[in-house]
């Protein structure tokens, strides 16, 4: 949301039409050409930690568990039983004692899907359980994310090879969520996207915000393609973009240097918002539920070292965020609200919103394949 572009680089752009916001039929193509088949941010490892533990996502119109074999290895399974079609799973997290059981006629499969237990099949002839695994989505795990394909997928490494060791002064993996909070907001998915990659609107919209970080300091340095953003400065070295502008907790180990004074934001398409402070990374888990409905969970990653300290509270970087994430929710919405009127008609882009037509851009490229 704070990121700069140099003058010039948005000239001409224009916003896109409005059906791309407003169209189930545009949702439903997304739906199949988005997140049918790119690689998607749906939870931690850390909510994971040991073997059975699962939690279950909706993404692409698929219910999926998510879950960790006695090797060690996290699966993404279709919470589709293969006796009947039966959803298995109703739980949004839990832990599976060793197996995973249908409710319906108990068919048990193994944590790595094998089908263990079909009861009385055997009498059947040529029943071979080895024919009925659960079926699976590709799964990578980066940074501590666990990211889920439910397509053919091209290998996460070469897609995210643009992020992979880019952030390792953060040590993400290493850090663990203390807070998150869920939303649910009245607008298209993309708006949340395009709202956090520009800061014409904070001196407006986040006064205080723009108070300890100014709207146009700070550059891009991911400025096409999937991933988009760069970094913000803070005005003054030791503030923090907290409630009270400052902070008790000792900045990320590795993170020292210009890094104290700034903060990085980044778009990673289509499923996640990064944002990288001193003492902590925040992260907004994007999900379509409709055109002009979208789930935002906003998580808020500490050092664990920290977390375990008697005095440890959060509450002055999740309380500034929930401002200013309701301060941004509120103008998507208006937005969405605009671009389901007759006089709406695509409208010229500034100079500080290069990232917005790059993310049109890249947007357009997939969907119009
Ligand atoms: S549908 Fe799952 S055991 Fe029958
Ligand atoms: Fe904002």
């Amino acid at each position: 949301m704070k990121t700069f572009v140099k003058p010039g680089v948005g000239s001409g752009a224009m916003t896109l039409d409005a059906s791309w916001y407003v169209s189930p039929d545009v949702f439903a193509r997304e739906q199949e050409r988005i997140f049918g088949r790119e690689w998607l941010c749906v939870g931690r490892e850390e909510q994971i930690p040991n073997a059975g533990d699962f939690f279950t996502v909706e993404r692409g119109g698929e219910n999926l568990i998510v879950t960790r074999d006695a090797a060690g290895r996290v699966h993404a399974f279709y919470n589709v039983c293969r006796h009947r079609g039966s959803r298995m799973c109703e739980a949004a997290s839990g832990h599976f004692q060793g197996s995973i059981q249908c409710p319906y006629h108990a068919w048990t499969y193994a944590l790595d899907g094998e089908l263990k237990v079909a009861r009385n099949m055997a009498e059947v002839t040529g029943f071979d359980r080895a024919q009925y695994p659960l079926k699976e989505a590709s799964v990578a795990l980066w940074e501590g994310f666990v990211f889920i394909n439910l397509g053919e997928a091209t290998p996460f490494e070469q897609t995210y090879a643009p992020l992979i060791g880019r952030f390792s002064r953060w040590s993400i993996d290493r850090l663990r969520a203390a807070r998150s909070v869920t939303y649910e907001l009245a607008c298209n998915w993309k708006l949340v996207f395009l709202n956090y990659s520009e800061c014409y609107h904070c001196p407006l919209v986040h006064p205080q915000l723009d108070k300890l970080s100014p709207s146009d300091s700070g550059r891009n340095d991911l400025a096409e393609g999937p991933f988009l953003g760069g970094y913000s400065e803070l005005r003054d070295r030791g503030m923090a973009l907290t409630t009270t502008g400052r902070t008790s907790r000792p900045a990320l180990d590795g993170v020292d240097g210009v890094e104290l004074d700034r903060v990085y934001y980044y778009t990673i398409f289509p499923s996640m918002l990064l944002s990288l402070h001193p003492d902590y990374v925040m992260v907004h888990y994007v999900k379509p539920l409709a055109a002009d409905r979208t789930e935002v969970v906003c998580a808020f990653l500490f050092d664990p070292r920290t977390i375990a300290q008697p005095d440890f509270d959060p509450s002055d970087a999740v309380d500034f965020w929930d401002l200013t994430n309701r301060q941004d929710w509120h103008v998507n919405q208006l937005t969405q609200l605009g671009l389901r009127s007759r006089a709406y008609s695509p409208g010229p882009y500034s100079n500080a919103e290069g990232l917005l037509s790059a993310f049109d851009r890249y947007y357009l490229q997939i969907m119009e394949a």
